[in-house]
């Protein structure tokens, strides 16, 4: 049995679905699973060469793995359902390859219009928030108690344990810095989106392979706190990047990358593959600047920005520079 786990290590939007559908591509693995959010995640998929936005089905689909939605994840059947239609259109095979596990919580109705006139934090008002409220508060609905997604069900217990050709792919929602401890309180998701959070979806930390970190060469945040500081460079930044939510539409706010966040998340989570995407977009920007030790940096090129960043991390981690227009 093996393990690997792809993670956002900034505030969500860093390009994990990419880097999902890329490995889903060439590691053959028998599961890809999603393990924490619900329809909040925006995943935007290149898949041979059309456009594909998912919310609560893993990246997985497109390559025919078998594909879950874990228990650690909040679904609504009415996005969930809508979802399924939208893959089906475009030829996406579906049957026999999706399923929900049955110990998932359900995002109702109620959860939904609960949200509508949220403002505190920002929300995706997805009805992410109370569905996991309630689900806490023992009150919630399992995915099993759910007629409509009967026919998607699984027992991951049964599905991963005792199979040793099981071999998953984890693949998180959000970012480290929304998650609900780690995160800046109130200003986060309700779910776990670290490591740690893949181990409580059927998966042993004992089949641990690789943690696939993902990051941007810069911030964006979206959501109710004051991120982004009022200089016109990062309206630019916004549109050179397309920083807008893929759930959403809402603009992302924009700053430069945070180094000393990226050396914690990247600890905190085992990061042994560290993905930095959008080198393009900086480069097209034309400034390269940082923050590190409360200093803003700025480099005369985007390869002394980039070796500054590798001689800050660890030399154990194997990083990969990415452009945006690097579709796979
Ligand atoms: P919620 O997850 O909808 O409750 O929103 C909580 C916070 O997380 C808000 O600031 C959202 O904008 C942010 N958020 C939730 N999901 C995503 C995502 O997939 N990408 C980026 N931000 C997200
Ligand atoms: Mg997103």
């Amino acid at each position: 049995m093996l393990a690997d786990v792809v993670l956002g290590i900034q505030h969500g939007d860093e390009a994990k679905g990419k880097v999902t559908h890329y490995l889903s591509k060439n590691k053959s693995y028998t599961h890809v699973l999603r393990f924490n959010g619900g329809c909040n995640a925006g995943h935007t998929i290149y898949h041979e060469g059309r456009k594909f936005v998912t919310h609560h089905i893993p990246a997985g689909v497109f390559y025919g793995i078998k594909s879950i939605i874990g228990p650690g994840c909040v679904i609504s059947p009415e996005h969930f359902f809508e979802e399924v239609k939208e893959l089906q259109e475009a030829g996406i095979q579906i049957h026999g390859k999706l399923f929900i596990a049955k110990n998932a919580h359900v995002i109702t109705g109620t959860h939904l219009q609960e949200e509508l006139g949220e403002t505190k934090i920002g929300t995706t008002k997805r009805g992410n928030g109370p569905a996991y409220r309630d689900k806490y508060a023992r009150r919630g609905i399992r995915a099993s108690e759910v007629a409509s997604l009967s026919s998607f069900m699984i027992d991951l217990y049964e599905e991963f344990h005792g199979d040793t050709s099981v071999k998953v792919l984890c693949e998180g929602a959000q970012g480290f810095g929304l998650d609900i401890d780690w995160g800046d309180y109130p200003y986060v998701t309700s779910s776990h989106c670290g490591l740690g959070s893949a181990f409580l979806n059927g998966i042993s930390p004992r089949w641990l392979r690789d943690v696939w970190g993902v990051a941007k060469i810069y911030e964006t945040y979206v959501g109710a706190k004051s991120f982004e500081p009022d200089e016109p460079v990062f309206q630019t930044l916004r549109t050179l990047g397309e920083e807008y939510g893929a759930t959403t539409g809402r603009p992302r706010q924009c700053n430069w990358l945070n180094l000393n966040e990226l050396q914690k998340n990247v600890a905190l989570n085992s990061v042994n593959k560290l993905v930095i995407n959008k080198l393009d977009v900086i480069r097209e920007l034309g400034q390269f600047s940082l923050y590190h030790n409360s200093d803003l940096i700025t480099f005369a090129s985007e390869k002394e920005m980039c070796n500054y960043i590798v001689a800050q991390l660890p030399n154990n981690i194997e990083i990969f520079f990415s452009e945006d227009k690097n579709r796979i």
